[in-house]
Order: structure tokens, then sequence, then C-alpha cells
């Protein structure tokens, strides 16, 4: 294992991306935690990340010594790399100069590194790195030389060799993490695999076989609940526990009234049908709907659907209680990496924004132990996982979808009559975009159904009738997105089928509004 220390860097996810696309697993911990705990870990080797202060700024998090001189699993001092404060930080603590620049330096530049070094290994010459910082060093601790330079910054790079004072420990002024630096990803796979000497050899496979055991191991001869939405993460959960313990699975899949055209049949036929899981659909969306009557207020509609999914969910649980004979003990869920990290970073920025996205989720006092298989893997190393499972591709590809479904996409009151509308025109969308291939193009895309009525023509009718709007958007992650630049012609042809295949819906438009200002429902 290597450890990451979050000193509050945006990048610091992309450090355990590319340590893993090197194939060593990683994990990434709050820089707040204590060096006998790091201990415990029983790291192979330590990177501290980089972080948006200035190792003088007050309360900025400082970097115990004991942090570097921890032992590896086979004896032998763990090397550390220092990324930007991670690296100011580090020399800091012993006893070198850091300092503030005048100009911040940022952007590209080119690199002179000693080639020799192990961390610059299949790295050429002049290979452009990315620079974003304030703080540099001035002076380097006893035992560290210099192994790159820039045209700015003499001291782009530091070691100090195993044999030396402090060592080993490398330090980079620069973000070897992100895309913009060249060979940023070597030279992160050199320190892994060269320095900390580690295999390189961890993957899906290999995950898959130890969790397998893993869960099995931990759920005895117990029972499991899942509660399955059809989204991707849930989904391969499910594929997974079901490979682990197989009728000691059961899984709820609660149609809420809000679901995408076809869900609730695709869902049961993928998983009772094609994996033989014991799955509880229940349709409740006479209760959901009924309860989101007259309801306008988008956080009331997601509290209501909320509360009603626990109290159906409790429901189910009662009934499998009741079927074995005990209580099942646990409760599966597919939380993912980005979601763990959210909460434990250090100076986490985007913590509250996204609160209200744990709507569908189940609070902790239902009583369950849980089991979260996915809690150290990103989204598509999860959809990597799904596919060696063999969870259909149709479920894999899909695009998120909120918890509270398309109750946040009919603006206003949500209706029977407003939910089967948009679930047409969104139908239609969805396809349009798979036939012209532009489908896996956007991170998300759905249609809106406006409570405003336009006028328009048929025939020789007037109408007057609702709009839609379309919205398709790009994004990493959901935190930032950027209206897809679809070509025109899949957005006439997806509006022209809305239009004569929808009855009720006689205009659409296309929401050219990024994140931020704008979110990307629109509720
Ligand atoms: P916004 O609209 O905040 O959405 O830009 C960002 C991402 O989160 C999804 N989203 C939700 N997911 N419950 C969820 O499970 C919610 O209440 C919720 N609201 C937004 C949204 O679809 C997008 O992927």
């Amino acid at each position: 294992t290597v450890v990451v220390l979050d000193f509050g860097s945006q990048t610091t996810q992309l450090i355990a991306r590319r340590v893993r696309e090197a194939g060593v697993y990683c994990e990434i911990h709050p820089c707040t935690v204590s060096a006998d705990e790091v201990a415990a870990m029983r790291p192979s080797g330590l990177i501290l990340s980089g972080g948006p202060l200035s190792v003088y700024d007050e309360g900025s998090p400082q970097v115990d010594p004991a942090l570097l001189s921890l032992e590896t699993p086979g004896g032998g001092a763990v090397p550390v790399l220092g990324i930007c404060y991670g690296l100011q930080a580090l020399a800091h603590a012993l006893g070198g100069g850091v300092e503030a620049s005048d100009h911040r330096e940022f952007g590209r530049a080119p690199i002179v590194a000693h080639e020799e070094d192990a961390l610059f290994r299949g790295v050429p010459e002049g290979s452009v790195v990315w620079m974003s910082h304030g703080d540099h060093l001035t002076r380097l601790p006893a035992g560290f030389r210099s192994i790159a330079a820039t045209d700015n910054a003499p001291i782009a790079a530091v070691a100090a060799e195993a044999d030396s004072e402090h060592g080993p420990i490398w330090g980079v002024q620069f973000h070897p993490e992100v895309v913009h630096s060249e060979h940023g990803a070597a030279m992160l796979g050199n320190f892994v695999t060269e320095i900390c000497g580690l295999k390189g050899d961890w993957t899906m496979g290999s995950f898959i076989d130890e969790k397998t055991a893993e869960i099995r191991e931990t759920v005895g001869d117990d029972h499991v609940v899942l509660g399955l939405s059809g989204g991707v993460d849930s989904s391969v959960a499910a594929a997974l526990l079901h490979r682990a313990i197989g009728d000691q699975l059961t899984c709820v899949f609660v149609d809420n009234g809000l679901l995408r055209s076809g869900e609730f049949e695709q869902v049961q036929t993928t998983f009772r049908d094609g994996f033989d899981i014991d799955l509880r659909a229940v349709d409740a969306s006479d209760l959901f709907l009924d309860r989101l009557a007259g309801v306008e207020d988008p956080e009331e509609k997601r509290r209501i659907i909320g509360r009603t999914f626990i109290e159906v969910f409790e429901a189910e649980t009662e009934a499998i209680t009741e079927r074995l004979g005990h209580k099942p003990r646990f409760l599966a869920q597919g939380t993912l990496y980005p979601d763990v990290i959210e909460s434990v970073s250090f100076k986490g920025p985007s913590a509250t924004i996204k609160t209200h996205h744990n709507v569908g989720g189940l609070p902790e006092k239902l009583g369950f132990d849980l089991i979260e298989p996915f809690r150290e893997l990103f989204k598509d190393e999860v959809r990597d996982v799904g596919r060696a499972l063999g969870v259909p591709d149709a479920i894999i590809r899909r695009h998120p979808f909120p918890g509270p479904g398309l109750a946040v996409r009919v603006l206003g009151p949500v209706t029977r009559e407003a939910c089967e509308l948009l679930r047409q025109a969104d139908r239609i969308w969805l396809e349009e975009l798979e036939r012209s291939g532009t489908y896996d193009d956007v991170w998300q895309a759905f249609a809106v159904l406006l409570p405003v009525q336009s006028v328009g023509v048929m025939g020789d009718f007037r109408t007057y009738e609702q709009a839609a709007c379309l919205r398709a958007v790009t994004s990493t992650d959901g935190m930032t997105a950027d209206w897809a630049r679809l070509p025109y012609e899949v957005l006439g042809r997806a509006s022209n089928r809305i239009i004569n295949e929808v009855r009720g819906i006689n205009r659409v438009a296309y929401d050219v509004s990024s994140k931020p200002p704008a979110t990307i429902e629109w509720e």
C-alpha cells in the first residue's frame, strides 16, 4: 500500500489515480492523521500532496518529522515523496528554507532533470511539467540535492538518498499528477515501483478476488440487504455480492414512480432473470406520488422522497426478517471513493454543496452493519469491475441519475401525467444520443418538463401545450460541468421527434448553461 496524505489540494485524488494506474494500491488520508496511525497502515510508500496554504500561514498543516522515518513491512525506511506544498512542508520540518515568491509560478515549464535519478527514469530532457505554487525552496535540508530545474526554479525537484541523513525522500515543486505534466504519470510510477520497490500487479481482477473472499469472511452465514437503484454503483455492488454470497443477498428495488422509461422492468430482467438474484421489486409509486401532490419546493420534494424511501425500505426489511426468521445483519451500499474522500479531506471544499445528494441513502439508525465494497474505487474502476462481472453494458454506461428522479425534472408540482410526458421526451432524447453515437461523450443528458405552456400550430390547429428543455453536459465529476456542444442535427432530430410523438409538448429548448453558475439539474 501507498498512503497519500492530503494537505487540501484540488488534485489529491489524481495522485491516487496515477498510482493505481501504475498497478499499485493506494489510499488517501487527511494530513491530520498521526504518524502512529500512518505506521499502523504499514505503508510501503508515503506521498504528501499539495495544498492551498503557505507553510507560514497560521494554522497551516505541518509535517510531523516522525512521518519521515517510518519503517516498511519488509524493514527499511519508507520512501517519501512530497509534492508542491508537501515538499515545502517536509523541507520546513527538516530545517530547509522556504520563501514566498514575488509572483506565483503558474503553468507549463520544461524541466532539465537528472536522468540517472530513479524518479526520472524514461523521462526525456525538456519534458513539460505543470507548476502551481506561491512558495518555493530556497535552502535544502541536510542530505538533499537538487535533481531538476526549470528556467525559473533552480530547485524543481530534490532527493535525499536512503543513506543520507533524512532519506529516502524525494520532492517535486510541480504537479506530476495532472495531465499537463507530460511524463508526470511515469514519475509517479517510478516512485512507487523503482523507489518503493512495489510490483505493480494490482488489477480489477485481483480486486474482485480479494473482495469476494473478504465479503464471505465478513458475512459468514448471515444475510445482506442491498438497495438497488438501477444505477452503476448499486448494480455492480449487487453483482459482486451475489458472486460472493449467492442467495444470502436480497436486493430491494423501489419504483417511486419517478424512474426513467422502462427502468423498472429492465432492472428486474437483468438482475432476477440474468443474475438469478433474490430481488424484491416494490411498486410504491402511488405512495410517493400521492405524498408529492401539490408540492413545489425542490428541497421539500427531496425530503418527502427521502423519508418515504426509508419507510418503504424498512417495511421490506421487515418482510425479509420474517422470511428468514431473523433480522439481516448487513446493509450493502455502492459508496465510492470520492464520496468517502469528500467527508475526510482536510478543508474539503465541497462537503456542504453535496449534502442533498445523499437523498435516497439510508440513515444509520436502521441498525445494520455496513458493507461498502467500493469505498476505495473510482467510478470508472467500478465500471471495470462491473464489466468483469458480466453486468450488461446498458447499465455500466448509464449516466448518473439523481435519487429523487423525475421529481426534480418536472418543475413545479409533480403529477403522474407530467411524469409520463417527461418520461417519453427523455426516452426520445436518449435514443437520439445513442443513435448518433454521442451518448458516451456526455456525462449526463436528460429532459426537463417546464411549467409553462406556449402556442404552436399543428396542421390547421392551434395548440397550447407544454415546453420541454433538453440538457446534456460534459463533466468529470459533476462538480463543474459545461453544456455539450452537440451537432445541430442531433438536437434537430430529437426536437422533431419529441414534438411529433409526445402529445402535450409542442416546444423544445436546449439548455446552454454551464455549472457554475447554473447547476446540472434544474431543481
Ligand atoms: P447539480 O444539479 O447539483 O447535480 O449540479 C450534480 C450531480 O448530482 C446529481 N444530483 C443528485 N443526486 N440526489 C442524488 O442522488 C439528489 O438530490 C441530487 N441532486 C442532483 C445530479 O444529477 C448531477 O449528477
